[in-house]
């Protein structure tokens, strides 16, 4: 018998399917709360997110509004907090029901971390080399895993056939099982056998951009800048082709020139694996260049969504404003100015839009209640009280028009491919 014994109890993958077809994450009215002795803080207050394949999010916002508290909601790396929403589905798989000791499973084979600093994902001690080889047979390994519950869970009726990531898991009779359970275990064989490991290893080198891979490959961490020690771990992401990478401001450790040629590797990762990716920064001007939507998040809340042009060509949420008014003037310094005041208080968030003590423009009701989501177009939306349709006329800010017409100069704005997300 091929590993029936194998009797891992996973993730039920979703049967109340709400993706779309080409989608890959689902979110709906996602909370996070931490418990701490102050009181409960509000890190996320009901956030909503698509992500389709092969398309880059751009997740933005100022230190400590609760970007990266959504997306480690997704890898099941927020211990201690208390999760609730409406939806939360990753490419069929019900995170909500996931349970601690699942999780391995799931990450770098179905999403993959990105994080600021590499330093933190590589091992000081360790070659190159044994480090990609690592992270390419635990992610055979967690497949070949995958794949072993999956046809067995679909013979004994706990899996559908819609349940099953892959439709060759499923099958009619014991016989036709065990051939799948021995076909799979022989796949696995394969893609850890030196031969296959090094291929890949010398794949995904060649791809981040390394040049002279050998001789890279036995040298140590600290031997190479930032900006390398960055794609080395972009490669080690890419390994177990996972459908969505979060990249947590994968670039501000890093200095102007090496940051383009990271961002430049991200467009390549996308366009060649067709991989979703979802990219957090606080800095405006470079989600610009690279995503096909943006979200803005403050205090927990998303407060605008669109494409790039939606963004950059009419905003309408005053915290959009003064994130584009952060964008330093080309000539000038190269930092991004800070919005002046401070976010607010998450265990007691204000109960209006918790923008307005910092919103010059803001009116009675922004402190009083919370605004919705109004809708701009098909693919722009933004909670702001301005643009209720009894609001008085308002237009952009003429400093930040200024600002506007300086991105535009150096961003490409273009009409990005058909974003449906709502
Ligand atoms: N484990 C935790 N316990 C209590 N509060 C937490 C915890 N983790 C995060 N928070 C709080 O949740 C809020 C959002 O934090 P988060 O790390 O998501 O911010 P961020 O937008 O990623 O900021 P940055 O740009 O600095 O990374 C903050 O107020 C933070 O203090
Ligand atoms: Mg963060």
């Amino acid at each position: 018998m091929f590993d029936k014994t194998l009797k891992i109890e996973r993730y039920i993958p979703d049967d109340k399917n709400t993706l779309a077809p080409n989608q890959i994450l689902d979110i709906q009215n996602l909370r996070v709360l931490f418990k701490n002795k102050a009181g409960l803080v509000q890190a996320v207050r009901g956030i909503d997110l698509r992500v389709n394949r092969g398309e880059i999010i751009g997740l933005v916002g100022e230190s400590g509004s609760g970007k990266s508290v959504s997306v480690k909601s997704i890898m099941g790396f927020n211990d201690g907090a208390i999760l609730k929403a409406d939806v939360l589905n990753l490419n069929s798989i019900n995170i909500l029901d996931i349970k601690k000791n699942e999780w391995p499973f799931l990450r770098g084979t179905r999403v993959g971390y990105i994080p600021q600093d590499p330093l933190s994902s590589l091992d000081p001690t360790k070659k190159i080399k044994h480090q990609i080889i690592d992270a390419i047979k635990i992610t055979q390994k967690r497949k070949y895993h995958n794949a072993v519950f999956e046809i067995n869970a679909y013979f004994d009726k706990r899996l559908s056939k819609k349940q099953i990531s892959n439709v060759k898991y499923a099958s009619e009779s014991a016989s036709e099982r065990d051939e799948k359970l021995k076909q799979a275990k022989e796949d696995y064989k394969k893609a850890i056998s030196k031969k296959a490991v090094y291929e890949k290893m010398y794949n995904v080198l060649s791809f981040i951009g390394i040049k002279n891979i050998e001789r890279s490959i036995e040298a140590y961490p600290h031997e190479f800048s930032g900006g390398m020690r960055q794609r080395i771990v972009i490669a080690m992401t890419i390994v177990g082709e996972p459908d969505l990478i979060i990249a947590d401001e994968p670039t501000t450790a890093l200095d102007v020139t090496i940051q383009a040629k990271v961002i430049d590797l991200i467009k390549k990762l996308r366009d060649h694996y067709k991989i979703a990716i979802i990219f957090i920064s606080h800095n405006i001007s470079l989600v610009a260049n690279l995503c096909d939507y943006i979200y803005i998040m403050y205090a927990g809340k998303i407060v605008e969504k669109g494409t790039v042009s939606d963004i950059f060509i009419d905003p309408k949420h005053p915290y959009t404003w003064a994130l584009i008014g952060s964008i330093p003037d080309m000539k000038s310094s190269s930092e991004l100015t800070s919005i002046i005041g401070t976010p607010p208080n998450m265990i007691s968030p204000p109960k209006g839009d918790a923008f307005a003590a910092r919103n010059v423009y803001a009116r009675k009701i922004d402190f009083e209640k919370q605004p919705p989501m109004f809708q701009v177009s098909p693919t722009h939306y933004a909670a702001t009280w301005l643009l209720h349709k009894d609001a008085p006329p308002f237009s952009i800010p003429k400093e930040i028009k200024g600002k506007l017409e300086i991105a535009k100069r150096s961003i490409a704005i273009k009409n990005k491919r058909g974003c449906k997300h709502e």
